[in-house]
């Protein structure tokens, strides 16, 4: 095993493979981190290139059955104005995204259960006959329903694991079994989904040894997608006295799980850039190659208030995809004009994970 952090990030940029502790290292010393962040993006250039991909997100509800300490949208916070949009709404928003180029809409919102099986599969539908890939970002389902959408034309579906500590998870998330979030996982995997997890940096509790194992975690599910991003207490919460999660931490863990799964789609999250200015564009030049703006119309966005600051709630579709475009252009990059699937290579690990998948 490697003690010195740069030779721990230089065997990571030849075998993409690190050891617990070597990560454990890497998060422990700053001293390191611009050579971390430059080989991240030398990774993320050399295998899944310069393309930026645009995924539009839709918050079409903000009802939660569930009471996540951390999140804005818990069904116990009641200081938060509830909405849901309807179905033909949805669709109405998706088919606006698509006459602004998007070519991907994630389909977001709590775990509301007024979206039955034959209420969604009828809004996937209708959005996959516009010609473009369809992600969902809407809780945990039954391994019925998670089929019911990949047939009904759903690609991709995002669950976070927040973290892979059983025992944080279960304080953080009360009522929620850790063991269902990984069946959540395996069935998305199992009915040929695209399937993106990720983790919240800096919970109250989390050590270093926990995030690495995080991503640990990742590389032995493969997944295509990994969404990193602070943890950011907020006030209508339990947590709200808490310490929120450090940008740089935030973008550590991110680079690192670059080095570690180099050709998966890894966005630079909006938490991210709620915290620093600058924040996407930085991810997108330490490893990101992913940007979600929201495509949500008119005064929902910022009722999707799962933490505070966030960021463009009073600004439009067409507003922030030209931001975001510009942004990414003035860094030499460009945005994507196909639906941004993961392309697989085998890396060159020993454990055989992407040769079998
Ligand atoms: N700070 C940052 N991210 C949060 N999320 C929920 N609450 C917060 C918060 N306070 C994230 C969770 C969830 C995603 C939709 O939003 O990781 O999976
Ligand atoms: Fe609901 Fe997701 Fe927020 Fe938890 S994190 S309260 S499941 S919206
Ligand atoms: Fe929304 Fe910049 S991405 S205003």
């Amino acid at each position: 095993m490697n003690k010195n952090p740069i030779e721990i990030i230089m065997k990571a940029e030849e075998t993409n493979n690190l050891e617990k502790e070597e990560i454990v290292i890497l998060l422990q010393s700053d001293e390191h981190n611009d050579e971390l962040f430059k080989t991240a993006d030398r990774i993320r250039k050399k295998n899944v290139g310069d393309e930026v991909h645009l995924r539009g997100l839709i918050e079409f509800s903000n009802i939660c059955k569930q009471n996540c300490l951390y999140c804005g949208l818990r069904r116990d916070n009641e200081n938060i104005q509830r909405y849901r949009l309807e179905p033909e709404t949805i669709i109405e928003f998706a088919q606006k995204a698509v006459s602004y180029g998007f070519k991907t809409v994630v389909l977001q919102s709590g775990e509301d259960s007024y979206f039955s099986v034959d209420r969604m599969t009828h809004i996937i539908k209708e959005i996959k006959a516009l010609g473009i890939a369809i992600t969902l970002s809407i809780g945990e389902k039954t391994k019925e329903e998670y089929k019911a959408y990949k047939e009904a034309g759903a690609d991709r579906y995002l669950v976070r694991i927040e973290t892979s500590d059983r025992e944080l998870y279960e304080k953080m998330d009360p009522g929620m079994d850790f063991e269902n979030r990984l069946k959540c996982l395996e069935y998305l995997k199992e009915f040929g989904y695209e399937v993106g997890t990720g983790c919240l940096i800096g919970l109250p509790g989390q050590s270093l040894e926990s995030l690495a194992n995080d991503i640990l975690f990742f590389k032995k599910i493969n997944a295509d997608m990994i969404g990193i991003g602070p943890f950011i207490p907020n006030h209508d919460t339990p947590l709200k006295d808490a310490d929120g999660g450090s940008f740089e931490l935030a973008l550590k863990v991110m680079a690192i799980t670059r080095l570690v799964l180099p050709d998966i789609n890894i966005p630079a999250t909006t938490a991210m850039e709620t915290i620093n200015p600058n924040g996407r564009v930085i991810a997108l030049q330490s490893g990101a190659n992913v940007v979600m703006p929201n495509v949500t119309e008119g005064e929902f966005r910022k009722m999707y208030a799962l933490y505070p600051g966030k960021i463009c709630v009073g600004d439009s579709p067409v507003k922030c995809k030209s931001c975001i475009t510009d942004k990414i252009e003035d860094i030499g990059r460009t945005i994507s004009q196909d639906q941004g699937f993961r392309k697989k290579k085998s890396c060159n690990c020993s454990g055989g994970c992407c040769k079998n998948s």
